[in-house]
């Protein structure tokens, strides 16, 4: 098995190569001088089980380019089975027609994976899980509950918590979480806008009244959803809001929204590299997911169980 990187989260890559005790594999994704995108592998792959790293966050296009590319260099060295391991799978959103004359990206950034010659692909936390069947090839979807509810116990598990959807797309995966804190109990920000041009109304089902909120989600972009969330649960009567979210995309100001709004904490994973704003916000933290897709890595390369990690 070999474990390769592109330039979009090394230090991911890295903690991934170290729980497989694997040194990364000798490559170099350059440059033209028109930032055309160069690959080069220092070294024979021929039959070999590689795992590309490759997130394809923000630049979203040049790293997906380069995943692209990357994928196709392996397929020309003959490498046995290329899997496309993007813990962060950009596009994701946009997974339908939001309305006429509109495209379907997500399906079209599968097809380019996939004719780009990856076997099969390892994400975490698709933005919906049916975006597993825009492929024709196996893919693995895995989920950063446990490792969220490991640390929710640790540092909330003596309050009386309440899990929080920030929106009603997110029940499913609120539900799951709750599951894991022992069943505790599920709150949903209902978001509504009468007419448009109104300003929004946040209604929350279920009583938040001293209660420990924690909102979890897979996206925070801009960080409206969460931060008006969070504001409407502590209007609500929450003692506390702290948010649980997979892929810290953080564009723009999102950082300094969060700096500035009523959660206490905002949890992010390393699916994406943090930037220097957010490794330097004191109300931003990051867990690591290495290791969980580490073992996912460890799984598929030994042909046994990635669900049963879940259980
Ligand atoms: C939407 O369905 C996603 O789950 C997130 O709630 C959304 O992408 C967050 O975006 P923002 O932070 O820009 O409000």
């Amino acid at each position: 098995m070999k474990i390769m990187s592109g330039n979009s989260n090394l230090p991911l890559a890295r903690a991934i190569a170290g729980y497989l005790e694997l040194p990364l594999t000798d490559a170099s994704v350059r440059r033209f001088a028109d930032e055309e995108i160069f690959v080069e592998i220092h070294e024979n792959v021929r039959g070999e089980d590689v795992f590309i790293v490759q997130p394809t966050s923000y630049p979203a296009n040049d790293n997906l380019m380069e995943l692209l590319i990357c994928i196709d260099a392996l397929r020309r060295a003959s490498a046995k089975r290329i899997t496309a391991v993007v813990p962060y799978f950009g596009y994701a959103r946009q997974d339908r027609k939001p309305g006429p004359r509109t495209p379907i990206s997500a399906k079209l950034v599968a097809n380019l994976i996939t004719e780009a010659g990856a076997d099969r692909v390892l994400s975490a936390d698709l933005h919906a899980g049916q975006i597993q069947g825009f492929f024709d090839i196996p893919t693995d979807n895995l989920y950063a509950a446990p490792v969220m509810a490991a640390d929710i116990q640790a540092r909330y598990g003596d309050q009386s918590l309440m899990v929080v959807s920030p929106d009603v797309g997110g029940v499913v995966r609120a539900r799951a979480l709750a599951k894991r804190l022992d069943n505790a109990p599920l709150a949903i920000v209902d978001k509504r806008r009468d007419k448009p041009g109104q300003s929004e109304v946040m209604n929350i089902i279920g009583d938040v009244k001293g209660r420990a909120c924690i909102l979890i989600d897979d996206i925070i972009d801009s960080g409206g959803t969460l931060c008006n969330a969070a504001q409407a649960l502590m209007d609500a009567g929450a003692v506390s809001v702290t948010a649980y979210i997979t892929h810290g995309v953080l564009s723009g100001a999102a950082v300094s929204r969060v700096n500035n709004s009523a959660l206490k904490e905002l949890v992010i994973t390393d699916s994406i590299l943090a930037t220097d704003a957010t490794k330097n916000s004191d109300r931003i933290r990051v867990l690591t997911i290495a290791p969980l897709i580490g073992e996912a890595i460890r799984r598929i390369a030994d042909e046994s169980s990635v669900s049963s990690l879940f259980d």
